[in-house]
């Protein structure tokens, strides 16, 4: 599927870009939406704009505190007390979300979007087996009955990779190793089928073999279904191949939209992400991990420029006096860098 852009021009500041028109495939539409805590006294995400597609594995890439996990939380309607969308709003299908009853929200994301987390284990409940845990969805949401619950958890369980399902949905999550969880948590996200799944560091805590099949698994079920999948990481290398498209998030702000291909990055600090990440074991490779420099602001901090520019290279005058606009530099690769202005 070809990526769209989200704007149709250089915008001239951080205010709404020109986002497409609803279109059938346009499933989740991100305008301007700002996050912040204490009645707004600190943002933590800051106008950030964006569109994902049916059956599109949009990837959003940043550094711990970038905003990426407030970002999706925002979409699933579950901000933590004390954080609250401070403007902007949020499209599923259309639909704005800050319209809806708490009611119509919660049935919404319910059915339509599931939430893949970083850690299984918290998503399971260890009192319950698996086969319980999968098969509750079904009674509860489905109003199926507890046999065709059962038969339905067994199917689940099976099409994720589960070696032996019967076994397995007999067992307790402690009983499983972190890889098993998280194939259990991606079927409970994907029980009803819905339309988006958002799934923030899913193979964080897991070891790069089990990762990698946790990402294969979630592209396949997201391929077959036609799911729009919203993929959350630190790591911009997990995302080649399983992303069509990648945001880069730094300190609140979208600084680069790039399509599949990475190879090269436009904003200097999307290459900082790329330097720092240690070389693939698998190519033959002399470059050196570097590190950014660094740490990324706080919400607290104030900045009336880049916000990056305390750790940038390439920084110039400009550069602490003014934040740039996004730039679209060809059809699909947006940059926020004075360098491209
Ligand atoms: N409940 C909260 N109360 C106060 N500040 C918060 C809260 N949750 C998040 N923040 C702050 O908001 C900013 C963005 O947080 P967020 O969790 O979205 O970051 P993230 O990009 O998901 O980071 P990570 O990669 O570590 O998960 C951070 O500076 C964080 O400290
Ligand atoms: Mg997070």
């Amino acid at each position: 599927m070809s990526a769209k852009p989200t704007t149709s021009g250089p915008d001239k500041g951080l205010g709404p870009p020109e986002l497409p028109y609803e279109d059938e495939n346009l499933l989740v539409k991100v305008q301007n939406l700002t996050v912040g805590f204490g009645r707004g006294q600190f943002l933590a995400v800051k106008g950030i704009d964006f569109i994902l597609e049916a059956g599109e594995v949009v990837g959003l890439v940043g550094e711990s505190g970038s905003g990426k996990s407030l970002t999706a939380l925002s979409l699933m309607g579950l901000l933590p007390h004390g954080a609250r969308i401070e403007s902007g709003a949020i499209f599923f299908k259309g639909q704005d979300l800050s319209k809806l009853e708490f009611k119509e929200r919660r049935d919404l994301c319910g059915k339509h979007m599931g939430m893949v987390f970083q850690e299984p284990l918290t998503a399971l409940n260890p009192v319950l087996t698996i086969g319980e845990q999968v098969a509750e969805i079904f009674r509860l949401r489905q109003g199926l009955s507890k046999a065709q619950a059962q038969k339905a958890a067994l199917n689940l369980l099976s099409q994720v990779g589960l070696p032996n399902p019967g076994q397995a949905a007999k067992s307790y999550p402690h009983r499983f190793s972190g890889g098993m969880r998280q194939r259990v948590v991606i079927a409970m996200a994907l029980a009803l089928d819905p339309e988006l799944v958002i799934a923030d560091e899913p193979t964080t805590a897991l070891d790069p073999t089990i990762a990698a099949q946790i990402i294969w698994l979630l592209r396949d079920m997201a391929k077959s279904r036609h799911t729009g999948v919203l993929f959350i990481t630190h790591n911009l290398r997990i995302l080649a191949g399983l992303a069509q498209r990648v945001l880069v998030m730094y300190a609140g702000i979208l600084v680069e939209q790039t399509q599949g291909d990475f190879s090269n990055p436009l904003h200097p600090y999307t290459t900082g992400l790329l330097k720092a990440l240690p070389p693939n074991p698998s190519e033959d490779s002399s470059e050196r991990l570097t590190p950014i420099p660094g740490q990324p602001p706080s919400p607290s901090d104030r900045f009336s420029g880049c916000p990056f520019e305390p750790r940038c290279p390439e920084t110039r005058p400009v550069c602490s006096q003014a934040l740039p606009p996004m730039i679209e530099v060809s059809p699909g690769r947006l940059v926020r860098c004075h360098k491209f202005v």
